[in-house]
């Protein structure tokens, strides 16, 4: 059994305008020392589903098991849940202010989370730890800076404080939501670094959340794109760069600002992410996806193997699933399209490289860093 197990997760929200179904059946399982990344644009779910692992999404319905250990998080009663939090589970979230109180000094925190959760631990022990975990995350001089206020520190180091503080109790999961997207590029990847090299040494599982498939080019084991609510692909790394099979994994690769290369354009999905209250019919992709066929308007495509050598690659797409399959439906909806003029040149080459067997799909930016690593840690 995995470390955590996730299975058919839902949760709504019931608002003014209706009912908001903001995660419609995810499910995944993240081991020990291993990172799964969730990937998906603005308003997919992604935090609603990290807020809702954490039981920080009150207000909503659930349905779903979420076993960590065994235990099912959404339903644990509040007492368990406040002994997980911080010590077992820990998360980390974009804005660091969000988690440092404003008026107390940041180590000053770190000791208070070491305090609850471990009674034993005194006053000297927890603040010697606070500043052994700002050392180890980088902070320089930490002795002095343990008594700075959150305001005193820099973004960068307010994040670094934020992990300082995640890593404190040694935490078996770690969530980081968006934990380097307000961070210029060069800090961003020195943070993504330090978080790697971290989860190394402590064996920490990590689910690592973005928008930006580069992000987690480097780092994830496996990955999961989320569309509307739901998982339209699911695979490991390589796979998912390389022999993506949903247009919209294509479509979120070409996005990605390293992929255009110098001198390149970024390619942004056309289109709008769906209501969540007025989910489109069939395929929830369909109005945005290059590759619409009838069926796709009316009937849901199920996430399903796609043929290939990675048995864990799930795709939510009726397009072929095999390699061969693909190339030919390529053909035809291409010529299709053309016929149609739904697309210039440049939409029927793409339609090619989504339908086809994907190689040239993947992030030519990140070719480098994907590549060459003998797929996986
Ligand atoms: N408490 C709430 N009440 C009503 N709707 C909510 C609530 N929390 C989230 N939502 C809605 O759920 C949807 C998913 O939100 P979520 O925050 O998970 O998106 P996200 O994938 O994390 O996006 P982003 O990349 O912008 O952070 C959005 O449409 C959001 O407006
Ligand atoms: S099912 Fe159809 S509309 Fe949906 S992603 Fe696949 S080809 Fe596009
Ligand atoms: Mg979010």
């Amino acid at each position: 059994m995995s470390l955590l197990e996730v299975t058919g997760l839902q949760v709504s929200f019931n608002t003014a305008d209706g009912v908001v179904r903001a995660v419609r059946g995810v499910s995944f399982a993240v081991d020990r020392g291993r990172t799964l990344g969730i990937v998906g644009e603005s308003g997919s779910g992604k935090s609603v589903t990290a807020q809702t692992l954490m039981r920080l999404t009150p207000d909503a319905t659930i349905r779903g098991t979420a076993l960590f250990e065994g235990a099912d998080l959404l339903t644990a009663d509040g007492r368990a849940m406040r002994a997980i939090r911080g010590a077992e589970i820990a998360m980390i979230f974009q804005d660091p202010l969000s988690s440092l109180h404003p008026l107390y000094k940041v180590g000053w925190q770190i000791e208070e989370m070491i305090r609850a959760h471990e009674p034993a631990a005194g006053r000297a022990q927890a603040r010697k730890r606070a500043i052994e975990m700002l050392g180890l995350v980088g902070i320089p001089q930490p002795a002095s800076r343990v008594d700075d206020y959150p305001h005193q520190f820099s973004g960068g180091m307010r994040q670094r404080a934020m992990i300082a503080m995640a890593l404190a109790l040694n935490p078996k999961l770690i969530i980081a939501d968006e934990p380097t997207t307000a961070l210029d590029a060069t800090v961003q990847a020195q943070i993504l670094d330090l978080m790697r090299r971290l989860q190394g040494e402590f064996d920490t599982a990590l689910i690592m959340i973005t928008h930006d498939l580069g992000v987690i080019a480097d780092m994830a084991d496996e990955v999961l794109v989320m569309y509307g609510g739901k998982p339209a692909e699911r695979a490991g790394r390589r796979t998912l760069y390389y022999r993506h099979h949903h247009p919209y994994t294509k479509g979120l690769l070409e996005s990605v600002p390293s992929a255009a290369g110098e001198g390149g354009r970024l390619k942004p999905i056309p289109g709008q992410p769906p209501s969540l209250i007025n989910l489109p019919t069939g395929c929830v992709f369909h109005p945005r996806c290059p590759y619409v066929m009838d069926r796709c308007r009316t009937d849901e495509p199920p996430l399903d193997p796609v043929a290939g050598d990675d048995p864990a690659h799930l795709s939510a797409c009726w397009l072929p699933r095999t390699a061969a399959g693909r190339g030919e439906e390529a053909e035809r909806i291409r010529a299709a399209a053309v016929a149609e003029g739904r697309f210039g040149a440049q939409g029927a080459a793409g339609a090619e490289g989504a339908a086809g067997d994907g190689r040239d799909g993947g992030p030519p930016g990140r070719a480098g860093g994907a590549s060459g690593d003998g797929g996986g840690r």
